[in-house]
């Protein structure tokens, strides 16, 4: 039996186009999942698009469109912008398709069932860009969301509320039974202070929006954006429609940003344990990509287009950066700068160069034909420690130290190259050892390197004279050193990455 790994990224908001922060995210997730298929899990990888509540309405009526017209044109988006960036999603969810909106039923009716969901009248200041309510000590001067810096709006209506004061002691149990489930530890610390801080209930319904999914015991109610919203990580796989598939794969590990600690660190579980389902079995928190210091969106105007940057750094260029430039958790600043030149240093100058000059020289001393590697090779340590680091970093959720890890077995393979000079000696058995090792360092920095550079190691793995997919080796039999055969051949090709 190979265990389940079920990760998620949050549903992107389709007022919105794609842009950077939310590719941000599922390049990450693309990546984490890449490595668990490489580790034999049995992956399933969600991503999907959040098409209801407020904002979208408003967003829709702006746009001169009916709220379905609307998410219609933009769901597309996100799917195709996730296939051009080599996103390897298993599913995608629309929470607008009538498996979610079961589900959510489902899921309301069984909170209300246990007696957590009662009628109550609201009245307060509501940010539409959070679909948030805020209390006054929460919101900026002048009444702005601490988040959007924009004016909030004050709503009184009758709604149905969610009784979260009474999950405190719970939540704190569960979090003290499951240490590290939320990492980093700094966020996981955060989102307990949230709930030491005392829980307020939360309204879970509408009726002044029709752009939802009805209440099934009162259905002139819409269920709230956030609690429809986060049902899709058990709609998408079955809750509402297919228990037993449902069962497969739950629980999931969520990627989420820091600005959604609350929904889904402190609302999401105790609506699980209302319901009666286990909660999730991870978090992992990112920081924001930053644009010039500030969060990139709409509102701000500096919404940077990743499919724009590939073209000047191809999809994997791009996804390298993103991966390896920022530490996460923490939050990174973009700049072009920084593309370049991580671009020219890691990819060109590293990686490219050292297939380019092992392509070669085994063209110009071995006749092309790839040499076996030597079991005691210098290299040996070098491709442990790398295997070691990479592992250890995926586990972590910091992917710029799993590519330092790999990219350490780079640069060693580029050192032990320069130390034997291997373009100066005559042909023979000693040019011979020095370019098997090289070819089993590069064999191993194919599959190490393939969750973040998906069809830039398949092409390495191809020229050196590999057969199938790099995708299709497992971990951690793979990493181990001695597996490239030798006696294939090697092909010199075009640059992996021209310098820019
Ligand atoms: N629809 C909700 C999530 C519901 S999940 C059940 C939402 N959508 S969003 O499109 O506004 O943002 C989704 C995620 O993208 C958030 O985690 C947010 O942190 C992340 N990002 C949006 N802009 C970002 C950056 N500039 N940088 C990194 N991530 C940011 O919230």
């Amino acid at each position: 039996m190979t265990s389940p790994y079920y990760l998620t990224t949050p549903i992107y908001y389709v007022n919105a186009k794609p842009h950077l922060g939310h590719a941000y995210t599922t390049i990450i997730g693309d990546a984490l999942a890449r490595w668990h298929r490489l580790l034999g899990e049995d992956v399933h990888y969600l991503t999907g698009t959040d098409e209801h509540g407020l904002k979208i309405q408003q967003a829709a009526d702006a746009a001169g469109k009916t709220p379905q017209q609307f998410t219609d044109e933009i769901a597309p988006q996100f799917q195709e912008a996730w296939r051009r960036l080599g996103i390897s999603n298993d599913d995608f969810i629309r929470t607008t398709e009538a498996r979610h909106k079961v589900g959510v039923q489902q899921l309301l009716q069984a909170c209300y069932d246990a007696g957590d969901i009662e009628l109550d009248v609201y009245a307060g200041k509501y940010c539409v860009a959070c679909e948030e309510y805020y209390s006054d000590e929460e919101l900026l001067e002048g009444d702005l969301c601490p988040i959007h810096k924009r004016t909030v709006e004050y709503f009184e209506e009758e709604n149905y509320f969610f009784r979260l004061s009474r999950f405190q002691d719970r939540l704190l149990d569960w979090y003290a039974a499951h240490p590290g489930a939320i990492v980093p530890e700094f966020r996981g610390n955060e989102a307990l202070g949230l709930i030491r801080g005392g829980l307020r209930d939360f309204s879970v319904s509408r009726t002044s929006l029709q752009w939802g999914i009805p209440l099934p015991w009162d259905p002139k109610h819409v269920a709230y954006v956030w609690f429809d919203a986060l049902a899709n990580y058990i709609t998408a796989v079955g809750y509402g429609t297919d228990q037993e598939r449902f069962e497969q794969w739950w629980p999931a590990r969520h990627l989420i940003g820091k600005d959604i600690i609350r929904h889904h660190c402190v609302y999401w579980p105790a609506m699980l344990l209302s319901a009666g389902i286990e909660p999730p079995a991870g978090w992992a928190v990112g920081g924001w990509l930053l644009v010039g210091g500030e969060k990139m969106s709409k509102t701000s105007g500096n919404v940077v287009n990743p499919l724009d940057l590939i073209d000047d750094v191809g999809v994997d260029g791009f996804r390298y950066y993103v991966l390896a430039d920022t530490t996460y958790g923490h939050d990174g600043d973009f700049t072009y700068e920084g593309l370049i030149g991580r671009y020219n240093s890691d990819l060109a100058n590293n990686l490219g160069n050292l297939l380019s000059r092992v392509a070669t020289v085994v063209g110009k001393k071995c006749d092309g034909v790839g040499p076996a590697p030597r079991t005691d090779s210098p290299l040996a340590e070098a491709a442990a420690s790398a295997w070691e680091g990479t592992a250890t970093g995926w586990a972590e959720v910091q992917p710029n130290r799993a590519l330092e890890a790999t990219w350490s077995l780079i640069r060693a393979t580029n050192a032990y190259l320069e130390a034997n000079e291997p373009w100066k000696a005559e042909p023979g058995a000693e040019v011979d050892a020095v370019m098997g090792d090289a070819l089993e360092a590069l064999r191993i920095v194919a599959i190490l390197a393939s969750p973040a550079l998906p069809s830039t190691c398949q092409t390495v793995w191809e020229r050196i004279g590999l057969p199938g997919r790099v995708s299709d080796q497992r971990l951690p039999d793979a990493a181990a050193w001695g597996a490239y055969p030798g006696g294939v051949s090697v092909v010199k090709g075009d640059p992996l990455f021209p310098r820019k």
